[in-house]
């Protein structure tokens, strides 16, 4: 007799759930299949196979490089190893450029990668919408773009100026109509995300976008401090007062539950 495991991985009705029940989601990106299983084990909500694996992973000084394929190999890493984590893609650079090619690259990470949501940068109202009509659940990101780091010069803070705010908050509207299950913040000031998460039905998860969110995300190499790059001021070493790297991201996953992360000092 096969030992078969009773338990099923979230779907997208247990996130939404959460928000409405005022629970926090805890989220973390993810790469690799040790990783995937430790993560799960801890009880993390949501793993985010991220183009940061571009940086991270790969040492390239930006998430451009990443290719489809890329993100394939590392969602079916991640998604093998899981089994109650709610597995998210991110769609590289390019890779959504209209609809009919965002429809063939979000198909293979859910075929092939295990994938049960994509996630995409920016207001691609038309792209999200014909990917939701073809049964392909879609988490936003809006806030600091990294696939647009060549326009913009530096990873840097956005929707500080009211037009800008007035923007985001419009792209999120927008977003959720269009039929985004899920939006990420990134980098935006606590206030705007705050205003943000009590408009929008969807659940908001920020990064750098302050405690107000319905959940958050970190990239694991920032907070388990083993990245070759600077981590990012509203990241967290959660080694620090760690002995091991479980209890670590169980410190992270504690304080997104209990609303002690992010504090100020990780907020803007
Ligand atoms: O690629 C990634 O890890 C991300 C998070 C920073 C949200 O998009």
């Amino acid at each position: 007799m096969t030992h078969q495991s009773t338990i099923k991985p979230l779907s997208v009705n247990d996130l939404a759930l959460m928000k409405q029940q005022g629970e926090k989601i805890s989220c973390l990106t993810a790469y690799d299949a040790s990783f995937s299983a430790l993560i799960d084990k801890v009880g993390i909500d949501v793993m985010l196979v991220g183009d940061s694996l571009g940086m991270v992973i790969q040492g390239h000084d930006t998430t451009l490089p990443v290719t489809i394929s890329n993100m394939v190999y590392h969602t079916r890493c991640v998604s093998q190893a899981r089994r109650r984590a709610f597995v998210i893609a991110d769609m590289p650079f390019m890779s959504y450029c209209t609809p009919v090619i965002a429809a063939k690259n979000a198909a293979k990470l859910m075929q092939q990668g295990g994938a049960q949501m994509i996630k995409l940068e920016g207001s691609h109202v038309e792209v999200v919408s014909f990917l939701v009509n073809q049964g392909i659940p879609v988490c936003g990101h809006l806030g600091l773009l990294p696939q647009k780091i060549n326009q913009l010069g530096r990873y840097k803070v956005q929707g500080r100026e009211s037009t800008e705010a007035v923007q985001i908050i419009d792209d999120a509207h927008q977003l959720q109509q269009a039929g985004a299950s899920l939006l990420v913040l990134e980098c935006v000031p606590a206030d705007l995300a705050r205003e943000i998460s009590m408009q929008l039905r969807i659940p908001v998860i920020g990064i750098g976008a302050g405690v107000n969110c319905d959940g958050q995300v970190l990239v694991l190499h920032d907070m388990l401090d083993i990245g070759i790059l600077k981590r990012p001021r509203f990241s967290k070493n959660f080694m620090q007062e760690a002995t091991t790297i479980e209890s670590a991201i169980d410190a992270y996953h504690q304080a997104v539950k209990q609303s002690r992360f992010p504090t100020t000092e990780h907020s803007f």
